[in-house]
């Protein structure tokens, strides 16, 4: 199959998902939204695979949703297409994903990274939702994963004031199973998936089915009730202008509207 947005090749029994729009740092626009949901609906159906890597470039895994996409939309765009409900159609893969992250994994990257089964950082991976600062909140499943995978505290913490968690943090919040040299990053998820790949595929299912049960619980209405605020808040004033701001490389003028 051709991709506009993501690169695609198999090594042996491994699948690995390249994010590939460089001069946006891998922003997340519908395009590449449609070529992961396709590659990996190809990768589960594909008997010869066994697991998968999503990984983006060495500055960013990605920067987020595309801002310029969604600068100009308003709540009945949002809430009328259930604008990022298809993201989670991701989680519907039954082989395992591993993200592989390496750079910014800021916003809807933070949340695609956690969408994958678990994540190998690169000593250089900066993790954050910073949408506060666009004047509107994670709507990807960010508020509901990021709790369940650091605890209430930093994922308060970070919600609220945008800032970053390097790798080494996040490891010991558990938000990342393992840091690696950024040089060894995509080498060392395809290790890893190639010892998945070579597990009984039934056991593998089952495995990743049972653990994301414990994980899940009360997921769903977590997600639905975040995305409905997610998409209100594009009825404000402060969102208009907090991606104005961002496009014209100034900070914003809040209002409070
Ligand atoms: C669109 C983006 C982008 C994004 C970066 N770019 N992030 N375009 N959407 N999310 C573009 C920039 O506009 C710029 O394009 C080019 O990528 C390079 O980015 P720079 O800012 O010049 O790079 P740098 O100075 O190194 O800064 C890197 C950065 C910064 C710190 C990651 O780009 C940044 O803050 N990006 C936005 C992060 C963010 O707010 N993410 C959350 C998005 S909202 P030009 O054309 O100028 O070269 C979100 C909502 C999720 O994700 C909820 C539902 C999904």
């Amino acid at each position: 199959a051709e991709y506009e947005n993501i690169l695609v090749e198999q090594r042996e029994a491994v699948t690995l998902i390249t994010l590939n729009r460089p001069k946006a740092l891998n922003a997340l626009n519908a395009q590449v939204l449609a070529d992961l949901i396709a590659a990996l609906a190809a990768f589960d159906a594909d008997a010869s695979q066994g697991c998968a890597v999503l990984t983006g470039s060495e500055k960013a895994f990605a920067a987020g949703a595309d801002i310029k996409e969604m600068a100009e939309m308003g709540f009945a765009d949002m809430y009328g297409t259930d604008h990022f409900a298809g993201y989670e159609r991701i989680t519907a893969t039954r082989k395992p994903v591993i993200a592989a992250v390496a750079g910014y994994a800021l916003g809807g990257g933070c949340e695609l990274a956690m969408m994958c089964d678990f994540i190998l950082a690169a000593d250089t991976a900066k993790f954050g939702q910073p949408e506060i600062k666009l004047g509107v909140s994670p709507g990807m499943g960010g508020s509901q994963r990021l709790v369940r995978a650091v605890g209430k505290a930093k994922a308060m913490e970070m919600c609220l004031t945008g800032r970053m968690m390097e790798a080494e943090e996040a490891e010991r919040a558990g938000l990342v199973s393992r840091v690696v040299p950024a040089a060894d990053l995509v080498e060392e998820a395809v290790k890893t998936a190639a010892t998945i790949a070579g597990m009984a595929p039934l056991a593998v299912k089952a495995n990743k089915e049972m653990v994301n049960a414990a994980f899940e619980t009360g997921l769903a209405q977590g997600i639905q009730f975040e995305r409905r605020l997610f998409h209100a808040l594009f009825a404000t004033m402060d969102q208009k202008e907090g991606m104005a701001a961002f496009v014209e490389k100034r900070a914003g003028n809040w209002t409070g509207r």
